[in-house]
């Protein structure tokens, strides 16, 4: 299973999901390709924001190979799953559906069955909190994937 976490810039919330979901499947034995994507182009290339690294890395993950990218047609073929942090991000990425998209596209706190948003640290700089809400969001959809037949 593919599951491609999406934001605006991809370099906060989706770099922190990418890493909390591979972590969370590694521990659970689950092979699953994961990556992250940004609806936006303004910072591809570039590594995740050093404030949400920092942040990050304080809880056990590290996001400093990763290079932010912009969402692309192909992504719609290859992931089962895309998985946007906010309403904007899942907006976003229906706008964009290719015909013969294969992605499932739900909000990342929905699939958890929390429900809302991922705030944009970038913006409110609550980075603790995000990589706190992301983690526990990432247990969740491990689990119901874990679960499924
Ligand atoms: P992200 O946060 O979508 O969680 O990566 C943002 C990063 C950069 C910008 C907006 C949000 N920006 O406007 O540059």
């Amino acid at each position: 299973m593919r599951i491609l976490c999406l934001c605006l810039g991809n370099i906060c919330r989706s770099p922190t999901g990418e890493a909390v979901l591979s972590a969370h499947a590694a521990r659970a034995g689950l092979d699953l390709e994961i990556d992250s994507a940004g609806t936006g182009n303004w910072h591809v290339g570039q590594p995740p924001d050093a404030r949400m690294q920092a942040a990050a890395l304080a809880q056990g993950f590290d996001l400093s190979d990763q290079r932010a990218r912009q969402l692309a047609a192909s992504d719609f073929h290859e992931f089962d799953l895309i998985l946007a942090m906010d309403a904007a991000n899942l907006a976003d990425a229906r706008r964009r559906v290719p015909d013969g998209s294969r992605a499932r596209l739900v909000r990342y706190l929905d699939e958890a069955g929390i429900g809302g948003d991922v705030p944009d640290p970038y913006f409110e700089g609550n980075f603790d909190d995000v990589v706190t809400l992301i983690d526990r969001a990432a247990g969740a959809i491990i689990g119901r994937i874990s679960r499924a037949p």
